[in-house]
């Protein structure tokens, strides 16, 4: 593996290898250490979850790590972002994780800079966030392994989400039994790589093992998408009502941040099946496991 760009690109075998490699990390304490393999941070969108839990990953294995403010980066003075990457990998940065509003920009950028800089790929746009899809993944593996037995639900704003779309990817490859989207019409995806969806909720969510509750990203709404939050609330949040559509021992998840109140009630977030700080630990292991893997080729 020479970056780590679309979970669709990685088959079940090399999915399964990081997993195992995050398992392995979670159960021991001692670990590898690269340090001669500095990370450097390039976040043009706002992350906790992502880039904190990148930065664990990093110093766990001993990577020394970089972080550009982008607002005081020579990006600033005119720099391309490609540049900017290729003075990096000048200096001796040997992966380079990337969060950006534009779709397949890491796509490109690995194409351009070729083996100089591996490059990783932390959300771009609505269109991909393949580590989220890992750690979404290793969360279901530890409570509930038996994968083609799944229902699994993804509730919210399906068309603007870039964790629906890489967790439809993991999905097919990794043979998941049942992928059902729900979202009200507004929010329907464009395009459906796995699954089928529905604008029922109450038929989305029958027998669930796993609902993945995602947030409304009110900053990516057009005009167009704009919605009532309180008909929202009404028909698709999950409250303790709706979540009784699920099977009893269904697994609550939401990748974060969480907007407590509209897509998600309080009782819900915080209660006995949320696995949602789960997710959040699972994420330090599941990133460690591609630092190791792109160290290791
Ligand atoms: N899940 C996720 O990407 O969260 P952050 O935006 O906080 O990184």
């Amino acid at each position: 593996m020479n970056h780590f760009l679309e979970i669709s690109e990685l088959s079940r075998q090399q999915i399964d290898s990081l997993l195992k490699t995050a398992l392995m990390f979670k159960q021991q304490n001692s670990y590898p250490a690269y340090p001669s393999h500095p990370v450097a941070f390039l976040f043009y969108e706002n992350s906790t979850r992502t880039r904190v839990s990148f930065e664990m990953a990093a110093k766990h294995l001993s990577m020394p790590t970089i972080h550009l403010d982008m607002a005081s980066s020579s990006e600033s003075k005119g720099e391309t972002i490609e540049d900017t990457l290729e003075n990096l990998a000048a200096m001796g940065i040997k992966q380079a994780v990337v969060r950006h509003q534009q779709n397949g920009i890491q796509q490109r950028l690995a194409q351009q800079l070729g083996p100089k800089i591996h490059i990783i790929n932390a959300g771009d746009g609505t269109q991909g966030h393949p580590s989220q899809a890992l750690l979404d993944l290793m969360t279901i593996l530890e409570k509930k392994p038996n994968v083609s037995q799944l229902k699994v639900a993804i509730l919210g704003n399906i068309r603007h989400s870039r964790v629906a779309n890489s967790f439809q990817h993991i999905a097919k490859t990794m043979g998941i039994g049942e992928l059902v989207l729900i979202a009200p019409e507004v929010w329907q995806p464009e395009i459906i790589h796995y699954g089928q969806s529905t604008t029922q909720l109450s038929e989305g969510l029958a027998n669930a093992d796993v609902i993945m509750c995602l947030r409304v990203q009110r900053e990516r709404l057009e005009d167009s998408d704009q919605m009532d939050l309180n008909f929202y609330r009404n028909h698709y949040a999950l409250t303790a009502k709706h979540l009784s559509y699920a099977k009893p021992d269904a697994m609550v998840m939401h990748p974060g941040p969480m907007n407590r109140g509209i897509e998600i009630d309080d009782e819900i977030a915080d209660g006995p099946q949320s696995v949602i700080l789960k997710q959040v630990s699972n994420g330090v292991y599941a990133r460690m496991a591609i630092f190791d893997a792109l160290v290791r080729g």
